[in-house]
């Protein structure tokens, strides 16, 4: 099930559940590149709000977690003097970002570390400008890695977070599965404040903590009423491919056949349906190194 923005947004030849059972794994990277494609006019005007604080030009970005690597793409096409280097502890992650590089002619401009950055940070050549989308709250330790990070900085340059406060819900709760799809997320909501406890958390605070000076700290909101189009309907699937996975034998049976059924390829599948809503929140804090400053490494 792989999707590019380019390609065709298909409704047909739905997978039906059976090839979803197993999949919530194989399907992050189609989540992330559909995520970035929902919200492409909002990471265009957060990569214009960094070039108006950073010191032009742009020659070195280091994306911090970058899964497949639609944030480094963002970036080298908004700043056309610079080579990218991607950090990511998935070997996969990082093979699917090399091949969709090479694939948009971006392939020289756009090296891969795989680094476990819950461990030690090797030593990077400092970077104009670090990026890290929807990776800090991965980190078992945002401190101590941040502490790190802000090294791999050059004095003057800019770090830019974008982080989240949790998944986006697709269904109007007076919707068929809209109500299964919102006690799936109190349960999610539970998980997370135990398993990724910073999710949603003041990162503006740890980049201060880490020596950094915060200059933007503003919400990114994407709202896409209905009707709605195809792209949100995979985004959907590939959304809720995952919560199944993660709380569907903690349902109970109506509300389980509930959630299957939007992704069983049948009237209810949310690649069928046009009254999808999405309300995506996140928020972006660039925060600046400041020209001084000699950070220890801890
Ligand atoms: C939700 S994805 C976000 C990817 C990308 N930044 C984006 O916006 O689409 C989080 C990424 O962080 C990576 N990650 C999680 N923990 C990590 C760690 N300890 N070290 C390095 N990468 C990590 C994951 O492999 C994944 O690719």
């Amino acid at each position: 099930m792989r999707h590019h923005p380019s390609d065709d947004d298909s409704r047909h030849d739905l997978p039906g559940l059976d090839r979803l059972h197993g999949e919530h794994q194989e399907v992050l990277p189609d989540l992330l590149d559909l995520d970035a494609e929902v919200l492409a006019e909002a990471l265009d005007a957060v990569r214009v709000d960094i070039s108006r604080l950073v010191d032009s030009p742009v020659r070195s970005i280091l994306d911090v977690g970058a899964g497949t690597g639609t944030g480094t793409f963002g970036l080298l096409r908004h700043f056309p003097e610079a080579h990218a280097l991607a950090l990511d502890s998935s070997e996969e992650m990082l093979a699917h970002l090399s091949g969709r590089a090479e694939h948009l002619g971006l392939g020289h401009r756009v090296s891969t570390l795989r680094v476990d950055l819950d461990g030690a940070v090797p030593e990077l050549d400092p970077v104009d400008l670090a990026w890290a989308s929807a990776s800090l709250h991965h980190l078992a330790d945002p401190g101590h890695t941040l502490n790190q990070l802000v090294t791999a900085i050059r004095p003057g340059g800019l770090f830019a977070v974008v982080e989240l406060a949790g998944f986006p819900r697709f269904l109007p709760d007076d919707s068929p599965g809209g109500a299964a799809e919102a006690r799936a997320h109190e349960l999610l909501t539970a998980d997370r404040a135990v398993d990724l406890p910073t999710m949603g958390s003041d990162w503006g605070t740890r980049l201060t903590g880490a020596g950094l000076i915060v200059e933007m700290d503003r919400p990114v909101i994407v709202d896409l009423a209905p009707p709605s189009a195809p792209v949100v309907g995979s985004y959907a699937a590939a959304s809720l491919i995952r919560v199944h996975a993660a709380v569907a034998d903690r349902l109970d049976g109506p509300d389980r056949a509930a959630l299957q059924a939007l992704l069983d390829g049948g009237p209810s599948d949310v690649r069928r349906r046009s009254d999808l809503r999405v309300i995506i929140e996140r928020r972006l804090w660039v925060a600046r190194r400041p020209a001084a400053s000699t950070p220890g490494r801890d």
